[in-house]
């Protein structure tokens, strides 16, 4: 401390209102107060910003009108007649699909969820199956899924091709984070709760969702990452935890010495982060580290008082590479937050859900649920 003082007194005096100007630039460029609102622009170890594309949102909206058989109530159902939202992306070639959370408005929770599959060639006009691509039957995992439904997709893919998709299947009392596999996006097939077989059962009632696998960019694909010899997924929706895999089906949840889940990820006080977090889209590897999109709701008494209690907005953060448990930086503010009316008013209001992000023609395109209601689409180009 003296020695750096007194090398600016005495030799770099000049450097002070270099020095100065520096500290003020920086103050100006990373916070800007508004009302007292910190708002800090994008650090550089995150992505985005993101512009909705608001002449088109929402993208995706119930088609009241396509009937699906039911295999369980062996009835027709209008199963996307209430609700499309909260969708995976995922690119092939020319084209971007989204897997979508539809629900219906029957049964003893008047909406059972199911998944369908959209695809375009542009990214925001969308065409649709006029059926779900994964939902309860009369298979194994009934018992988890009904009849609260499918819900809530994240998809990535191995280096061969084929697609994971890690959902939530709801049987109304307990959220069980499932895994199906699929080699193209509409034919799944299902292997039931990741945690299933870990430590011999332990967690396979827990309550889990939201699992995003660590990727890589490769092109337009995001394909599943070993590091240190095994694939990871942030995952959960109070804390975030880690879980580790050989095979990418199977998940052993990372606990601490004494046999506990280990949080990586926990909400903070005073922000707009503090109610709970809970993993977006899939993670991925960039230069700088693990990055991690993730959903957050604002608490009633800790929160930011800013911001409307209950509000779900986004954030990010970063975690080493070389160990994934570490986290390095988190931004101070959200970088998404409900603002339309699209994404006020709907079935759940003030909700911005991220799950969906896709390298498409040299732009990322971010797909939301906005208000458990709809599909809306947000661009980042890295270019403008
Ligand atoms: C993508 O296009 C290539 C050739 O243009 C083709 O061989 C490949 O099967 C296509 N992949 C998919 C997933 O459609
Ligand atoms: C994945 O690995 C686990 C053991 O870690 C094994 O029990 C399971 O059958 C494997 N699943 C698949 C689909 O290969
Ligand atoms: C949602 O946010 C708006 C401000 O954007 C606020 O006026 C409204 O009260 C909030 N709604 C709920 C249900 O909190």
């Amino acid at each position: 401390m003296n020695k750096i003082k007194s090398i600016f007194n005495k030799k770099y005096n000049l450097l002070w209102p270099v020095l100065l100007m520096a500290v003020l630039v920086y103050g100006c460029t990373t916070n800007k107060k508004n009302n007292n609102k910190i708002i800090n622009t994008f650090p550089g170890w995150a992505i985005g910003p993101f512009k909705r594309i608001n002449s088109a949102n929402p993208i995706l909206t119930p088609d009241k009108k396509i009937k699906f058989m039911d295999p369980i109530r062996k009835a027709d159902v209008l199963w996307e007649g209430k609700h499309t939202f909260n969708p995976a992306a995922v690119v092939r070639n020319d084209t971007i699909f989204l897997l979508y959370r539809a629900e219906d408005f029957i049964g003893k929770y008047k909406g059972t969820s199911r998944i369908g599959l959209a695809w375009s060639t542009n990214g925001i006009t969308f065409n649709r199956l006029d059926h779900p691509v994964l939902y309860p039957d009369n298979d194994p995992q009934k018992k988890y899924e009904w009849e609260g439904g499918t819900e809530d997709p994240r998809v990535v893919q191995d280096s061969s091709g084929i697609f994971y998709m890690t959902y939530t299947a709801y049987d109304g009392t307990t959220a069980r984070l499932c895994e199906a596999t699929s080699k193209n996006l509409h034919e799944w097939t299902k292997h039931g709760p990741v945690f299933a077989k870990a430590y011999h059962g332990k967690y396979i009632n827990l309550w889990s969702k939201s699992g995003a696998i660590v990727t890589k960019k490769e092109g337009d694909r995001m394909v599943a990452k070993k590091i240190n010899g095994k694939y990871w997924m942030y995952w959960g929706d109070s804390d975030i935890y880690l879980a580790t895999s050989k095979n990418l089906t199977d998940w052993k949840p990372v606990q601490n010495s004494n046999g506990k889940l280990m949080p990586v990820l926990k909400p903070r006080k005073n922000h707009f982060d503090s109610g709970l977090v809970e993993s977006g889209p899939p993670a991925m590897i960039t230069p700088k580290g693990i990055l991690l999109i993730y959903n957050s709701m604002n608490a009633p008494d800790s929160g930011d008082v800013h911001i409307p209690v209950g509000t779900y907005s986004a954030g990010q953060a970063l975690f080493s590479k070389a160990n994934p448990k570490q986290l390095l930086k988190r931004m101070k503010t959200d970088f998404f937050h409900p603002e339309k009316s699209y994404e006020i008013k709907g079935q759940v209001n003030n909700v911005t859900f991220l799950e969906g992000l896709a390298p498409f023609k040299k732009k990322w395109y971010l797909y939301y649920g906005a208000a458990d209601s709809t599909v809306c689409v947000a661009i980042y180009n890295p270019k403008s």
